[in-house]
């Protein structure tokens, strides 16, 4: 009677293994209060839980001040939470660390440091030998298209390429989960389409779980697996919904019917959001 075991351990791990993979990030109940300068407190975040399954493009869309940016300052470890848990891969958050990689809208790169040396500035703090470090950095160096910039400051770079040394020094140190604030929200419309290209290339090799902060509701549309709409006073999120578009994603996709809608959907619960302020 061994044979029926025998028989799953030879099917593939994809067909045989169930689906119950831990989410990568699961926030537990987060509350974030803020004391005002005139004593009382004011709640940016109020009771938000939701998970994002592992290798999932999540984005996180709401109005200003809502507290997207504060969410992803609280998975970073750089906050604590007044209530509830944050946990990466299983793990509690208790501090920064190496394993949540992040992307800013400004411009974080170090100014006296050439391309190759931001995108190994982690590899060199684990102590990682010279020999792999060049392999790694040559890898993300070709993947962000910047081989032939290795050795530029940042100063001399253009925003876009920037941003592109930015995701490639975040990745570089293989993450478990890439935390993205606006990354392309300072770049020309232009640019800002190829880097969305870029990532999602990026994304659909590195398969990183990826957790994507945007205004852009063609963006969030374009990039995200799920789209997490958030509302404000307090800071919450309204609605977990599913973009029902193929990948690989491209450009034209944004005229289908299907995009289309899905916009209208985000922009109707960002609108009700809008008029319960006023
Ligand atoms: N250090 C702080 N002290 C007090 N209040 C703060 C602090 N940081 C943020 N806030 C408030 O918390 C709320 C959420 O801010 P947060 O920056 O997370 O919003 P956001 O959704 O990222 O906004 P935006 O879209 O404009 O970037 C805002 O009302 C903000 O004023
Ligand atoms: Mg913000």
């Amino acid at each position: 009677m061994g044979s029926v075991a025998a028989m799953q351990l030879e099917l593939p791990t994809s067909l045989a293994a169930p689906d119950t993979a831990p989410a990568r990030l699961r926030v537990d109940n987060v509350s974030l209060r803020y004391r005002t300068p005139s004593g009382s407190t004011f709640s940016a975040l109020e009771n938000v839980s939701f998970e994002v399954p592992d290798q999932q493009f999540a984005v996180i869309v709401g109005p200003s001040g809502c507290g997207k940016s504060s969410l992803l300052y609280l998975t970073a470890g750089l906050a604590e939470p007044s209530d509830g848990e944050i946990y990466v891969g299983g793990a509690k958050v208790d501090g920064p660390g190496a394993d949540r990689g992040m992307v800013f809208q400004s411009y974080t790169l170090f100014p006296w440091l050439t391309v190759r040396e931001n995108i190994e500035f982690g590899l060199k703090r684990k102590r990682i030998a010279a020999a792999e470090r060049k392999e790694i950095v040559d890898f993300y160096l070709n993947e962000v298209g910047l081989n032939n910039f290795a050795d530029n400051y940042p100063k001399q770079l253009s925003g876009g390429m920037m941003q592109r040394v930015a995701i490639a020094r975040a990745l570089a140190n293989d993450p478990q989960i890439l935390l993205m604030d606006e990354p392309f929200g300072a770049l020309d419309s232009q640019t800002r389409m190829q880097m969305q290209q870029l990532l999602l290339r990026i994304w659909e090799h590195s398969k990183k779980t990826v957790v994507f902060v945007t205004h852009d509701i063609d963006e969030a549309v374009l990039l995200g697996d799920r789209v997490y709409v958030m509302g404000a006073r307090p800071g919450r999120i309204k609605e977990i919904l599913d973009v029902p578009i193929e990948r690989p994603r491209t450009m034209d996709m944004v005229m289908e019917p299907d995009f289309i809608r899905m916009k209208r959907q985000i922009l109707g619960l960002l609108h009700d959001d809008l008029q319960e302020a006023h």
